[in-house]
């Protein structure tokens, strides 16, 4: 393991706590040197390690790395990187990237896994390390409690995370946490205090939950590319709203908030990503409340909508300069929850570039092995591709419909004591319930909008869509398959 030489100035700091805890290097603060930052390398020597990976980390532009300016090096093994000079620099980046992540979670088949040094292939730690940033969804607090092992029903589904998972997130870049997610208050205030404290002890950057509801709702502005602000908001019902005094989420329904935050952003960047943690979990296609709530943010002035929440990967649609990017599915998230339904171990990490003219997008396909718990490149997912509004339309009723059927697949895993061989009228006294779990009129799980759209699908208007893959990819997961549906159009 390799200590980082500490120059003559002040005394050495203690970090040796941290490192033990480190994959293969950390940027600490500088106790000794207030504004810089200490960076280690934790085994063989920086060479290892290229400088352009840790200065995306850092934030240095690598115009540094040519003339070695700014940074000084101790026995191979440690160098400082001032962190003031990097901030003025990043202003004349006129180019950058972030690549965003979908659900991340380290318990249950997860567990521990963090300490896997090949948890990510190669090619994936290369995709996150090539760009300048990252912008990780922590699905559930950084907190030091006892790991949840209740195995039914509803109780099972609250998360959280060793601290030393902040180690490797740090590892492989992630300088943006996304906060707001239905798990961030699983252990209450102290939970969201915790993960405030480890991203701020290494200078990372959170969006969409706080201490209050100014912290939840203050975006991360990157002076790069004619700036850039990113702001995070989640659905009602579980991304618990912060207050004044309150701990918590920004809501994706405080229009009047993100109006506000929108107009902030775009006084002084060129570019506003909404980042949201909403939608249905385990559907293909946006539910047309959700899309409509998008594409509202559009309107008031974001460019671009990145969402997670589903644990499945979904489609993408380009709205002239615009685009909302509607799930990108698991990244790090194994349970007996998630593998009760389809496509669960699959992901993309999305790449977002911009210059101060345009953006482009770039995404690489994922796949959990589940044998080895590792994430693996993989494919691109079928249902991931522009789906334009003509095609959206022909293709949501059957959408709903397969949504449907893996609610049901949902609630007889988490309640097969009611659910299990339920026939018709179970379910739909199920679905008809004006106060069943989840619902928010208008907003969430609202069957009362789904239902019909599902009957919709009889009217076989889904199969003039000419997106060939999608419709395969939707059919695949209906209950008996791509027969069932043609046997329900002639029924
Ligand atoms: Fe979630």
């Amino acid at each position: 393991m390799g200590l980082a030489c500490i120059p003559a100035a002040g005394d050495p700091p203690d970090v040796r706590d941290v490192l033990l805890r480190a994959d293969r290097f950390r940027f600490a603060e500088y106790d000794a040197l207030p504004g810089w930052r200490l960076a280690v390398c934790m085994e063989g020597d920086l060479s290892e390690i290229s400088w352009e990976f840790v200065e995306n980390v850092i934030g240095t532009p690598q115009a540094d790395t040519a003339s070695g300016a700014g940074r000084q090096e101790y026995g191979g093994r440690g160098m400082i990187v001032p962190e003031a000079a990097a901030q003025e620099k990043q202003k004349d980046k006129r180019s950058t990237s972030i690549v965003f992540t979908g659900d991340i979670g380290f318990d249950r088949y997860m567990a521990g896994r963090y300490r896997d040094r090949d948890l990510l292939a190669p090619e994936v730690r290369a995709f996150l390390g090539g760009a300048d940033h990252v912008c990780a969804n922590v699905e559930g607090p950084l907190i030091a409690i006892p790991a949840n092992t209740v195995t039914e029903g509803a109780a099972q589904l609250k998360h959280s995370m060793e601290p030393a998972v902040a180690d490797f997130l740090q590892g492989i870049g992630a300088d943006i946490w996304n906060l707001v997610n239905n798990h961030i208050m699983d252990a209450g205030p102290e939970g969201v205090a915790a993960t405030l404290r480890e991203a701020s002890a290494r200078g990372i950057r959170t969006i969409g939950a706080g201490m209050d509801i100014s912290e939840a709702r203050r975006p991360v502005i990157l002076q790069e590319a004619g700036g850039i602000g990113l702001f995070g908001v989640g659905y009602r019902r579980a991304c618990r709203e912060a207050g004044p005094d309150k701990a918590g989420c920004f809501s994706w329904n405080d229009m009047d908030g993100i109006l506000e935050v929108i107009g902030e952003i775009k006084r002084t960047c060129r570019w506003c990503v909404a980042v949201v943690h909403g939608g249905e979990e385990f559907t293909a296609l946006p539910t047309p409340y959700t899309r409509d709530r998008y594409l509202r943010y559009l309107e008031m002035g974001a460019d671009l909508v990145v969402c997670h929440h589903p644990h499945v990967p979904m489609n993408y649609e380009i709205r002239g300069e615009k685009a909302i990017f509607y799930s990108l599915g698991n990244f790090i998230f194994d349970t007996d929850y998630q593998r009760a339904q389809f496509n669960t171990e699959k992901g993309v990490l999305l790449k977002l570039c911009f210059t101060e003219t345009h953006w482009s997008f770039e995404p690489m396909g994922l796949r959990i092995d589940r044998e080895t718990e590792r994430v693996l490149p993989a494919a691109l997912p079928k249902i991931f591709r522009d789906v334009p509004e003509e095609e959206y339309r022909l293709l949501v009723p059957l959408a709903a419909k397969m949504f449907i059927a893996n609610t049901k697949r949902q609630q007889t895993f988490l309640n097969p004591g009611r659910f299990l061989g339920a026939d018709d009228a179970v379910w739909k006294a199920h679905f008809e319930e004006p106060m069943r779990s989840g619902r928010v009129p208008g907003e969430a799980l609202d069957f009362f909008v789904i239902c019909p759209l599902a009957d919709a699908a009889r009217d076989g208007a889904w199969k003039k869509s000419t997106l060939e893959d999608v419709k395969a990819f939707i059919l695949e997961q209906m209950d008996g398959g791509p027969a069932d549906a043609d046997r329900e159009e002639g029924s």
